[in-house]
């Protein structure tokens, strides 16, 4: 699968190019504490290789398409201490590659694998430092050859890269699938526990259990968001008690093999939605049904927003909430004192995936095997025009969604969105 990106990839290059692409750094976090690592995704997406401190090679024009990594050396004293490195003769095999060299000679063979070279492409801007470094790489080769022999050209590898990133194959869509699994399940564990009485913090960690016992990293921060603090976006404190008669939203998702989910489900906290609270979430989980039924091959990703705002708005005046025709509200965009964000964004290595949005200024025609999110929601301030019982409820619900020959298949429909399904799995 990887070598076959990689070709793929240099297929699409212009001739005489050299392509760089290094994975991420580990970062401190204090001390001599790190974060977690989290490969670079387009590096992951190119070798499945999972340490930091190594660069991707790939010339088309070298002896038959050369594939090259700059990784880390077996070391038996540091893998002591940090556990196994797959090493040279590891990463060529195990990963498909021609040749492998150690990281610590880049300086020395860079320069050298760029000659004859035209045109380097590279992740322009990713990692500034780096840039820095191809550049130096290439100035050095100017000055040893004093000659034509260094590339003049240098092109950012973006597009080319995530256009193929986005369109997921059988085996990103497996681990898709797989990640919308387990996040569902932990939402599913969450509604299960969630008692009055019970802190936001309490529910981080029955998501952070189902995940952790699955081998899965959350892919974000989750927010678990009780009463109005849904209507902070942001939320991630998760650190206040649930409202006893309120609602709570989590937001929260998983990562298989680097692959994301992203799932937010509302809910109240005593099991059992008020009549206020049960008006404003059938309006948004109306809008998301209509949304996601417009996620088909031929329909442009703005039809999954622009349907979701005019639903959301049918509602709103049904509710009082807005006066006026729904074509008056929706030309004036009333709807955003309310929704405030856009329905969806696409889902795959990373949770707000690459990939344009449009094409030639006109919003992008979906085609099968994108995978985008649809989030509709509802925040209603404490305005003193607001009736008393609206306000302070946020409520989004939000689902991964795969665009199919046929009908949208949802990743993550596993964890319930309707009222009775979701009153049932909290009483049972
Ligand atoms: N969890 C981030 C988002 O929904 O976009
Ligand atoms: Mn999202
Ligand atoms: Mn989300």
């Amino acid at each position: 699968m990887f070598a076959r990106r990689r070709r793929h990839l240099m297929d699409l290059a212009e001739p005489n190019s050299i392509i760089i692409v290094a994975s991420a750094r580990e970062v401190l976090r204090n001390g001599d504490a790190y974060f977690p690592f989290r490969q670079d995704s387009d590096f992951l997406y190119l070798t499945g290789f999972n340490e930091p401190d190594a660069v991707l090679v790939l010339i088309p024009e070298r002896d038959g398409a050369q594939q090259i990594l700059f990784c880390r050396e077996r070391d038996p004293e540091r893998e002591r201490w940090d556990g196994p490195r797959l090493g040279l003769e590891g990463a060529r095999e195990t990963l498909g590659l021609d040749d492998s060299y150690p990281i610590t000679d880049l300086d020395d063979i860079l320069p050298g694998l760029m000659e004859n070279c035209e045109r380097i492409y590279h992740l322009v801007g990713r990692d500034p430092a780096f840039d820095q470094r191809i550049m130096g790489w290439r100035n050095q080769l100017q000055q040893q050859k004093r000659s034509m022999s260094a590339p003049e050209e240098f092109i950012a590898l973006d597009h080319l890269l995530h256009e193929l990133r986005l369109i997921k194959c059988s085996e990103e869509i497996k681990r898709m699938r797989k990640a919308g699994k387990i996040a569902a399940d932990a939402h599913k564990r969450a509604m299960a526990h969630c008692r009055p009485g019970m802190t936001e913090t309490d529910l981080t960690a029955e998501l952070l259990y189902e995940f952790t016992r699955n081998g899965c990293p959350p892919s974000y921060l989750p927010i678990v968001a009780g009463g109005d603090h849904a209507l902070i976006l942001h939320y991630i404190n998760n650190d206040q008690p649930l409202p006893d008669d309120g609602l709570v939203l989590i937001d929260a998702g998983c990562e298989v093999d680097g692959y994301a989910s992203d799932i937010t489900r509302t809910f109240p906290v005593n099991g059992t939605f008020s009549d206020a609270q049960r008006a404003v979430y059938e309006v948004v989980l109306k809008a998301q049904q209509a949304a996601i039924d417009q996620a088909r091959p031929g329909k442009v990703f703005d039809d999954i927003h622009s349907t979701a705002c005019r639903v959301l708005t049918e509602g709103l005046i049904e509710l009082e909430l807005l006066s006026g025709s729904v074509e008056e509200n929706l030309e004036q965009q009333h709807y955003r004192r309310f929704y405030m964000h856009k329905t969806g964004h696409w889902l795959g290595l990373d949770v707000h995936d690459v990939g344009d949005y449009q094409i030639e200024g006109q919003s992008r025609v979906l085609e099968k095997n994108m995978v985008t999110t649809v989030e509709p929601a509802l925040y209603i301030d404490h305005g003193d025009d607001i009736p008393a019982h609206f306000r302070g409820i946020g409520i989004r619900i939000e689902d991964d969604i795969r665009v199919t020959d046929g009908d949208p298949e949802n990743l993550t429909d596993a964890v319930p969105t309707a009222v009775d399904a979701i009153e049932a799995l909290m009483r049972g």
